[in-house]
């Protein structure tokens, strides 16, 4: 357990953050598509490739979370790509969830799949060069039955608790949606009601908190709700769940960005860690683990050519620097990094 608590530890060391792309081939090659790349393959290499070498990325972020083509496919230079992150710095971490699916009687929810075989292919990740991993389940908070959060709860912790055993740090992520018309209120309260169940079922099934890190959603006010609340009720409502749901000796907290701009993820994250510091050093180290909020605007401005790609390099350095310091990390020594 030493080890994973060590892992555990450094992907959310002071200033550093979790790259999340880890899409899948499907949303990958949409995404691409919608930045007018003609998706493939290696375009879907070419691009996590040029994330993986942003310069100074490491200044930022301490794991990269990929899919499974990727942590199959090389760089340039021949090597593995989990050999590739380590060369530079970064941890490479593995999602093996296999999406979701309805769940019966639930009033239209949805479990995520992926536990059969889950160890063997853990194992096989392993030696390809992970030493962490993701699981996301997805809750609406409209309507949000308890089978789906019972389901859910029980999958995060039956896989936290398997990468434990294999070595692999596991990132547990429980993501209550921000599409909906909902008001921070209903994120708050639906947030609160699948850590805590989440918690339990990691505690029954035996899953050490030192060696995991919980990325879970802001609460914040849904995206058709024209009552947004800002980053001080962001701050007040987060940090109250997680204060009530969350052991102490969780390593890390890393939150998703959810789908928010760089801005406003960065500027939620800011006042989540200044209220954090005011309120006295909370138990475990808080910072971020965005995807869209960090390679949107890479995506955009690299358009799959080769002459854009220092410039969508430079804007992903940008968002990573811009998170980290949200994190907590002082500007001036980001500024020098
Ligand atoms: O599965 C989602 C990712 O881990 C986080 O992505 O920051 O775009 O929500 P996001």
């Amino acid at each position: 357990m030493q080890v994973l608590h060590q892992v555990a530890g450094a992907l959310v060391a002071p200033g550093k953050g979790i790259l999340a792309a880890d899409e899948s081939i499907a949303t990958m090659s949409k995404r691409l598509a919608e930045a007018g790349v003609t998706p493939s393959a290696d375009a879907r290499r070419d691009y996590r490739v040029l994330l993986l070498t942003t310069p100074g990325l490491d200044s930022w972020v301490s794991g990269i979370i990929v899919c499974d083509e990727t942590l199959g496919q090389a760089l340039p230079d021949g090597t593995t790509f989990g050999e590739g992150a380590a060369a530079f710095g970064i941890m490479a971490g593995i999602k093996v969830d296999k999406g979701i699916a309805p769940l019966p009687f639930s009033g239209g929810g949805f479990v995520t799949e992926g536990l059969d075989g889950l160890r063997g292919r853990l194992d096989a990740y392993r030696s390809r060069g992970a030493v962490f991993a993701k699981w996301r389940a997805v809750f609406s908070p409209a309507g949000l039955h308890p089978r789906t959060v019972r389901a859910n709860g029980h999958a995060l912790a039956r896989y936290a608790a398997l990468c434990q055993e294999t070595g692999i740090v596991p990132i547990v992520e429980p993501e209550v949606l921000m599409d909906g018309g909902h008001g921070i209120g209903a994120c708050q309260e639906a947030t609160a009601s699948v850590l805590a169940a989440v918690f339990g079922e990691l505690g029954a099934m035996g899953a050490d908190p030192r060696g995991m890190v919980l990325k879970p959603n802001m609460v914040i006010s849904g995206t058709g709700n024209e009552d947004q609340a800002g980053p001080a009720e962001v701050a007040a409502g987060t940090l109250q769940v997680l204060a009530a749901t969350v052991p102490p000796a969780v390593a890390g907290v890393a939150f998703l960005s959810g789908g928010q701009r760089n801005d406003q993820a960065c500027a939620n994250l800011a006042a989540i860690s200044a209220r954090a510091a005011a309120g006295g050093a909370p138990p475990w180290r808080l910072t971020f683990s965005f995807g869209r909020a960090l390679v949107s605007d890479a995506l955009r401005a690299w358009h799959g050519l080769p002459g854009n790609a220092a410039d969508a390099q430079a804007t992903l350095a940008a968002n990573c620097r811009r998170a980290s310091e949200a994190s907590g990390r002082p500007a001036v020594a980001a500024a020098g990094a």
